[in-house]
């Protein structure tokens, strides 16, 4: 029995020089899929691609900023005119507040426009764009967009999980308008990953001391008593881009060692 579930397959997978985008874009590889590996920091992407390749996949690295419709608009391009499909499009990018622990009124004007353009913009772009080739194909296609926990039950960090609840209606509504044509849409929502380079992105000290206690945090509010990790995203990923998952959309997908269900 064959395990490949993507062969054939063309994914885009936004993010992908790091923590979830990065384990998720090999996965997909190793599922038979060619990826488009694309991050605002390109040597990272190409790390990625070096990788998906030494591991006898095809991918390719594009430099993109998900805030910028031009560079969406050429990552969906590179992607039909190398591969000659789109089918799977990981809207995956998200930054955390720049000061870890910020409260709403820590955050400037300034701070919540950022927010809400990498992690909102930047995931309406991601879907408009794989959208409109979707349809310009004239055929199905999967969206996964990455959520959180912190947009599906509050405990803080209201800008941050502001930013990640519109993810979630997004993704809904987008699945609600795609279903006719085909097109699923679903998003998951990672509880606290330590070691994906997202608490460094959000100005918290990076030493390994650090991250074991941040670990150790984590995992005691998990039932489950372990920190998430980049790889059980990718694991859920790669079943809700696949056709195992043909008949699910619009769903919210915890991977939160049961975080939510508490
Ligand atoms: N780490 C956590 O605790 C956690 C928890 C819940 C949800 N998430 C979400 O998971 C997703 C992935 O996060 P991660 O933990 O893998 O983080 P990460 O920092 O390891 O990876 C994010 C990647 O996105 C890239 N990036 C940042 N801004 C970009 C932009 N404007 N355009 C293109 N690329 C850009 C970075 O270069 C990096 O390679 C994010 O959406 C994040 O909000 C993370």
């Amino acid at each position: 029995m064959s395990h490949v579930l993507l062969e054939g397959k063309t994914a885009v997978v936004t993010g992908a020089g790091s923590g979830v985008g990065a384990a998720s874009a090999q996965r997909f590889a190793e599922e038979g899929a060619a990826v488009v590996c694309a991050d605002i920091r390109l040597d990272h992407a190409k790390e990625t691609v070096r990788r998906i390749e030494a591991g006898g996949g095809v991918a390719v690295a594009v430099e993109t900023d998900v805030t910028q419709e031009r560079d969406i608009a050429e990552m969906i391009a590179t992607a039909a005119d190398r591969f000659g499909h789109v089918d799977i499009v990981f809207n995956n990018v998200g930054i955390p507040t720049p000061r870890l622990g910020a409260t709403l009124e820590d955050h400037t004007f300034q701070d919540f426009q950022r927010l809400v353009s990498v992690n909102i913009g930047g995931v309406f772009l991601g879907c408009t764009y794989a959208v409109l080739q979707f349809k310009r194909q004239g055929s199905a296609g999967v969206i996964l967009n990455t959520g959180s926990v912190a947009g599906l039950v509050a405990w803080g960090g209201a800008v941050y999980a502001a930013t990640k609840g519109a993810v979630h209606q997004l993704t809904k509504a987008v699945a609600i308008e795609g279903a006719p044509f085909g097109i699923r849409a679903n998003a998951i929502c990672p509880a606290g990953m330590p070691y994906t380079g997202f608490m460094a992105a959000g100005g918290l000290e990076s030493s390994a001391e650090m991250t074991e206690k941040l670990a150790a945090s984590t995992a005691a509010n998990h039932p489950l008593g372990r920190p998430i990790t980049a790889q059980d995203c990718a694991e859920a990923a790669v079943f809700l881009v696949s056709d195992n998952a043909a008949n699910i959309t619009g769903v919210l997908f915890p991977v939160d060692g049961g975080y939510v269900a508490r």
